[in-house]
């Protein structure tokens, strides 16, 4: 059977794309964020999945205000890279896994969470920054993501956004497919975007390091504390794009311990200010 053996949580801030894309990443400014995910990029080396199932919101690049989701499943064979603004990064196409993202449909829509199928989409920096991160820079043509990637679309852009406790136990009943599907897969899942940012407004450039902190804690040590925070305190307290946040809480609900099970084992945590408009987060992990 398939099975859940870590997540992943990394914010997705388009300018580390950038920074990847031009080669500034020996810069003194991005220097300590990449430093960051050395440990990460070995780790996923060593830890090599059979397919990442990457949880991340897009930016108005396949959906726009004439159609929200709130959830999305990915079910195609490929997905190009897209982006709104910037255009495209330069980076190889994502392979999928069809048959996987078929079987997580149907169990979680089985499981009462109204998912939107999407046969055909293209893929923004909320998806390939995280992978850029974790993998290195890949050679758009010649290069290759390590493992096919199952993208899940939140829509914590336009309101109204699903609540943290919502994510969680999409992430919950995300484990219990995963674990009904009938090949020997081993499957990471991805909670990708935050940490504090806002973007616009009078509190553009909001970042706040307490809440940050405190949330990776809980993130690790008590989830269940992490998924009762009410959509508003993300917004006052991390800026309004904070709430990309609750993308972590579906990758934590997929952990053994949110059904039972034994509490995982982190095994990286990196915090870094700025990146960007954005505070940067980072934690990998293991199930035991
Ligand atoms: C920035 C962060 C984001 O999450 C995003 O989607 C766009 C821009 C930023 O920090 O600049
Ligand atoms: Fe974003």
């Amino acid at each position: 059977m398939a099975r859940i053996t870590a997540s992943v949580y990394t914010s997705h801030v388009p300018a580390i794309g950038a920074a990847l894309d031009l080669g500034k990443t020996h810069e003194p400014y991005w220097q300590p964020v990449f430093q960051g995910y050395e440990f990460g990029k070995q780790w996923l080396k060593d830890n090599q999945p059979d397919v990442i199932f990457l949880v991340y919101n897009d930016h108005a690049t396949a959906f726009s205000l004439d159609m929200i989701p709130t959830f999305a499943i990915g079910t195609a064979a490929e997905y190009q890279p897209a982006d709104e603004g910037w255009g495209p990064r330069p980076v190889p196409k994502v392979i999928g896994h069809p048959a996987l993202s078929a079987h997580i449909a149907q169990s979680v829509i089985q499981q009462d969470f109204d998912l939107t199928i999407v046969n055909k989409m293209d893929v923004d920096h909320g998806l390939t920054v995280p992978l850029s991160l974790m993998c290195g820079p890949q050679d758009p043509v010649k290069g290759a993501w390590p493992c096919p990637v199952i993208p899940l679309a939140v829509n914590v852009v336009q309101y109204p956004v699903p609540s943290g406790r919502r994510c969680y136990n999409l992430g919950k009943a995300i484990a219990k497919a995963v674990a009904s599907f009938d090949e020997d897969l081993h499957v990471q899942i991805w909670g990708t975007g935050g940490m504090s940012h806002q973007l616009q407004g009078p509190r553009a450039g909001l970042i706040n390091k307490d809440f940050d902190n405190d949330f990776l804690d809980k993130l690790i040590n008590d989830p269940e504390a992490a998924a009762s925070i009410p959509h508003i305190d993300y917004v006052r307290e991390a800026g309004s794009e904070g709430i990309e946040l609750v993308m972590w809480l579906i990758a934590r609900g997929a952990m053994a311990d949110a059904a039972g099970g034994a509490k995982p084992k982190a095994v990286q945590r990196f915090y870094h200010v700025p990146a960007s408009n954005t505070a940067v987060g980072h934690l990998i992990l293991e199930n035991t």
